[in-house]
Order: C-alpha cells, then structure tokens, then sequence
C-alpha cells in the first residue's frame, strides 16, 4: 500500500487504476479549460497569515450546513458516473461520508439510484436535480428523493446544455463504456475495475433508465442531455419546484450578484457559488474569485457555500475565510473512490480534514467556524476590475 498524503497521491492511482474515458470525464473542462485551471491557480494565489504564541490546544472543526451538524463544512459535491469509476461508486462514496460526518449528494447522473443508496446508507443525503422537460419524470424524481429521505434538493442551475468536453467526445463517453477497439484495449489493463463492474448489476444511469421517456441512446450523457433538459428554465420553474419539493433548498451553480440576489428573493435555503468545476462556461470567473463579492451582497441573508478547484484543507479554509459557510469537493473524492473505493473516499476526507485542521491552528485558530479574512492575506486586486 502505498503512502498517501495528499490528494494528488490519490488522483495519480485513479488515473491507472480507471478506464481513460472516466478518468477524462471526471478531469475536463470545457473548451480550452481556462477556467478548470484558474479554479486551482487563482486559490494559490491566496496566501496564509502566520501566527504564533496562540494557544493550539482544543480545536475543531465541526460546523453547520443547512442547520445540519457536519464533521468539517466539506460535502461531497454530485458529481455523474460516479458509479463508473469504481464498481457501485454511490452507495461507496455515501458509505465513506456518512462514517465521516459529512454530506453526500447524489446526482440525477449517478449510477447507483436514489433507492440503491437509500437502501445501503442510514443517514440521510442531498439529492441534486437536472431539470427535464418531461415535467412527469421531474415530479417523480422529486417523489422518489422524498420517499428516500433525501434531506436537501440540489438544484443545479448551471447545466442547461452540456458545455463541451472535447476529450468525452474523442473517447465517445457512454455508460456502460461500448466495446470500441480503443475502448477494449484499455480497459484489458484495468482489471481491478472490470472484475468490480462484472461483480456489479449497476452500470447504467439508475435514476432514469427505465424512468425517463423518450431517451433516444441512455447511455450517452450527451445525447440524453441535449434531448431531454429544460432550456427554458426559469426563476418562476424554480420557485414552483421549490414548492413541489417543500423541503430544504440549495441552488448550485451561482457566479453572479444578480443571480445571487434572485436566489434570496424565492427563498431559497443556500446557494453554492460554482462555475460546475470549470465544466461549463469556459471563460467565466474562478468560483473562489466571484465568492467575496456574492457573500458581501448576500451573505447576510442566506448561507453561501462554494465548490469548483477545492483539492486540499488550505482550500477549504480560504473558501471558509471568504465567507462560504461550507464547501464541496468532487474531483477530490472521485481520485479516492477511482484509487480505492471507498477506503479512498474516506482517505481524501482525511487528508483534507488534516490539511484543514493543522493549518488553521498554524493560523492562530482553533475553531473553524470563526474563520475569517484576518486569516488571509489576499492580493489587492484578487477580485479583478472587469468592465
Ligand atoms: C455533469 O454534471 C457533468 O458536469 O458532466
């Protein structure tokens, strides 16, 4: 076994460990990945106040999201075919996070279905929804995530059309994979993952293979996209699904104090600021660069979370100190569960929750829930002057 000690370690083993198309889905951006870049870059451009003399002692991490008790304010983000990098890689992700104290949100694009999950895990989880035009499958989504306790709706906002991933197309990305010359050449070296899938009966999108109606080809994420989601999804939509769903709201996908406003004005429980991990509009803002102007506009009337280029606890900690209230690793858990299932999920928890912790006592504090910017220290124009 290998010496894991950061989240590196793990993305390097998911990527020999997983077939190339799922490891590519899971690493791409959009277009020329500018903004999947500068989602990393532009948190390492903040750097840390280093204090001494302070007591250390006593520290934690615990904290609220949504009113709910959390171990550290790190979810695990939705993140689809999760259930393809790994063999049955929902119910293993949701096992890692309930053992550790955090949430999990399932996707609409996961493998293993809401009932598979619902079934494997005792605490609740986050159901995200895409919204369909087949406003049918949409209630009966929202039915089934009430039925199996979900505890937060995750509307996501920002993915109405797939913005492209030029690498999803040249592997032609399909779930389960078809059975290409290339495709089979690859995955002959993947044995560890195949033997996990032939052990498997979940290989195909659960929650809408045999749910959804008029889906030309289900496994092809792009082509069951571009036919089935709702261009015209709009504030008034949302308000009304809000309703259907009568629980705990979270919009995903936020970059804009506009956007952000109209999230407060329907009542919406949080937002997370999100460019989708730099998988949707290539050329927007880094979340991270657009977080302090949302929470000074609106963060006193809602809870801002963030997601998109997270890869460590010092990531965490500047997203916290900007004033997210929690935040979401994808890609950070999906390494663990592509290098080692859910051992590897719970191993990127660790480390993140290690790198958190010790810097923010290197830092002077000792309760992550008094963050703050005094912590920082952050490049004048970090936030830019755009016209
Ligand atoms: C789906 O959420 C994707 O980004 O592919």
């Amino acid at each position: 076994m290998p010496v894991i000690t950061t989240i590196d370690d793990l993305r390097r083993m998911h990527k020999r460990r997983a077939p190339k198309m799922f490891y590519d889905y899971a690493e791409s951006g959009s277009w020329t990945e500018q903004t999947f870049r500068e989602n990393t870059s532009d948190f390492d451009l903040i750097r840390l106040r280093q204090r001494v003399a302070v007591d250390m002692s006593n520290r934690t991490t615990t904290s609220q999201m949504i009113g709910q008790d959390v171990a550290m304010p790190v979810a695990l983000a939705p993140v689809g075919l999760t259930g393809m990098q790994c063999a049955d890689g929902e119910i293993k992700a949701a096992k890692a996070a309930e053992k550790f104290g955090v949430p999990f949100t399932l996707s609409t694009m996961s493998i293993c279905s809401i009932e598979d999950v619902a079934e494997h895990t005792s605490t609740p989880f986050w159901f995200q929804l895409y919204v369909m035009q087949d406003e049918e499958f949409v209630d009966n989504i929202i039915a089934r995530a009430k039925n199996a306790g979900c505890s937060a709706l995750v509307l996501t906002l920002d993915l109405q059309i797939l913005g492209q991933r030029h690498k999803d197309l040249k592997n032609g990305l399909t779930a389960p994979p078809k059975l290409t010359i290339p495709t089979m050449i690859n995955l002959a070296t993947k044995w560890r993952w195949g033997l996990g899938m032939l052990q498997t009966k979940r290989r195909s999108f659960g929650n809408i293979v045999g749910h959804a109606k008029g889906v030309g080809d289900t496994s092809s994420l792009s082509s069951w996209t571009a036919e089935q989601f709702d261009l015209q999804l709009d504030w008034a939509k949302i308000a009304k699904l809000k309703e259907k769903w009568g629980g705990k709201l979270i919009l995903k996908g936020i970059l804009d104090v506009e956007d952000a406003k109209k999230a407060v004005e329907i009542g919406a429980d949080a937002i997370i600021v999100s460019n989708h991990g730099g998988r949707q509009l290539d050329g927007a803002l880094s979340a991270i660069r657009m977080l302090p102007s949302i929470v000074a506009a609106v963060g006193d009337k809602i809870e801002v979370h963030m997601d998109s280029g997270i890869r460590s606890g010092q990531d965490v900690l500047k997203a916290l100190a900007l004033g997210a209230k929690g935040t979401y690793i994808g890609r950070a858990f999906i390494y663990g569960l592509g290098a080692m299932g859910e051992e590897g999920v719970t191993k990127a928890l660790e480390v993140i929750h290690k790198e958190l912790d010790i810097t923010m006592a290197l830092c002077g504090r000792r309760d992550v829930q008094t963050l703050d910017r005094d912590v920082l220290l952050v490049p004048k124009n970090f936030e830019g002057e755009w016209a």
